[in-house]
């Protein structure tokens, strides 16, 4: 996932995504390189860019040749980790038989059976969030329910305690933040607060850790605490990587639903059942993914569609392109929200496929289930959309409710 791994990626956006419609709307763009260059070199950012479903399937599932851990890629040929997410080994960054032992202890928690006894929770704290929303009668949906909701269900799972969870979030958006611009001085004040927030959440979680070594409770804190396999870094890692992997991309996708169902008129048939909203929601993946894009550095000299990738040359999958390939969608660019069958490749491909996918897919199914049948009408305004920085989503839907 290009933000855990990734401090330069401000310098990295390719000429056509960098205005703010084009970051909304790079579809065209997708559409033009998977027919004129769908394995291309980006002479600037110096890494290939791979566009078509079949390739992106291929890189993501070929974890031989496409590595995860780009420590030592030509784009950092020091393998400088210091200043990012890498200096914590965590499963996201690493190759089998490694990765297998970082992920392997926490599988089970994340099988959809594991989280069912999670649902009423999930259910109640919608509505929290929901109550205080009613009575206003406008919201913002971004800041007010798609923010919160995954930074209180993740910080509830890892068991940190409710009085922290306010620094937890700040912690969560300095892991992820970008610089405002391109300039030296904006980039190392970015570097600066990441570097702040890891070292602060560090020495919180080793603490939490250390509390949390005679294995009482049963939340993932515990659970890595008594993980024998992995030292103290790696647990610490393991921490953070869930707060990073699991926030903005099911914030991200809460939102994109509502812009979704409202863009299309079709938000009272997906609150009264009349439109599956499970279906729904896989469309919504597809077609308006909140991860686009995935990194992977090649092992070896390998080639690809015809093009020739060296060894150690960085490969950016486009997912949201793959997403919208008319050789394995029908008319992919029209959103068809009971689409089947459906094999976007929103949470990846391979042994790194999204641990958290059974998660957002229950977060998103009753938050959005409950949300929608709470308000007898809800309207999202869809005049001047800001994309985030990060991934791809909205920085703000304000929305009238009655
Ligand atoms: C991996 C997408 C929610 C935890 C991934 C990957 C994608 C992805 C594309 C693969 C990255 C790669 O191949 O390099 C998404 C989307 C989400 C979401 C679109 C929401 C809609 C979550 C949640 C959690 C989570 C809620 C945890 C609470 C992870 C972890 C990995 C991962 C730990 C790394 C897995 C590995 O490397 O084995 N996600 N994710 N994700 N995701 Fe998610």
């Amino acid at each position: 996932m290009q933000s855990t791994d990734s401090i330069d990626s401000a310098r990295q956006i390719p000429a056509p995504l960098r205005s703010r419609d084009a970051k909304l709307a790079p579809f065209d763009w997708y559409t033009e390189m998977r027919r004129e260059a769908p394995v291309h070199y980006d002479e600037e950012r110096k890494t290939w860019d791979v566009f078509r479903y079949e390739d992106v399937d291929r890189v993501l599932r070929d974890h031989e040749t496409f590595s995860a851990d780009r420590s030592g890629s030509a784009e950092n040929p020091s393998g400088d980790a210091g200043s990012d997410m890498a200096v914590l080994k965590t499963m996201i960054s690493t190759d089998p038989p490694e990765h297998e032992r970082l992920r392997g202890f926490v599988n089970e928690r994340f099988q959809p059976g594991a989280l069912r006894e999670y649902r009423p929770r999930l259910g109640e704290l919608t509505d929290k969030l929901v109550d205080g929303l009613e009575d206003a009668g406008r919201f913002d949906f971004v800041e007010e329910f798609a923010i919160p909701f995954p930074v209180t269900v993740i910080a509830e799972l890892l068991g940190i305690p409710a009085e922290r969870r306010d620094r937890f979030k700040e912690w969560s958006d300095a892991l992820i933040a970008r610089p405002e611009d391109s300039s030296e001085e904006a980039i190392q004040r970015m570097k600066r607060r990441r570097e702040t927030a890891q070292k602060e959440m560090g020495q919180y979680f080793a603490k939490l850790l250390n509390e949390r070594q005679a294995g009482e409770g049963d939340d993932l804190i515990t659970l890595a605490a008594t993980a024998d396999e992995l030292n103290l870094q790696e647990k610490i890692g393991f921490c953070m990587i869930l707060l990073l992997a699991g926030n903005i991309t099911t914030t991200n996708l809460l939102t994109n639903a509502i812009w979704c169902f409202e863009e299309q008129g079709i938000t009272e048939a997906v609150a009264s059942g009349e439109i599956d909203h499970k279906k729904a929601i896989e469309e919504v993946l597809r077609y308006r993914s909140p991860i686009q894009e995935v990194q992977r550095v090649a092992v070896e000299d390998v080639e690809l569609s015809g093009q020739q990738i060296e060894a150690g040359e960085v490969v950016n999958v486009w997912v949201g392109a793959a997403n919208r390939d008319p050789e394995v969608f029908d008319g992919p660019e029209a959103f068809r929200p009971e689409r089947r069958p459906n094999q976007h490749l929103a949470f990846g491909k391979g042994v790194h496929y999204c641990l958290g996918a059974p998660l957002a897919r229950l977060e998103a199914d009753i938050a959005l289930d409950r949300l929608l049948t709470r308000f007898d009408s809800l309207d999202a305004d869809l005049s001047g959309l800001r994309p985030i920085s990060e991934h791809y989503g909205l920085r703000s839907l304000p929305c009238r409710v009655s």
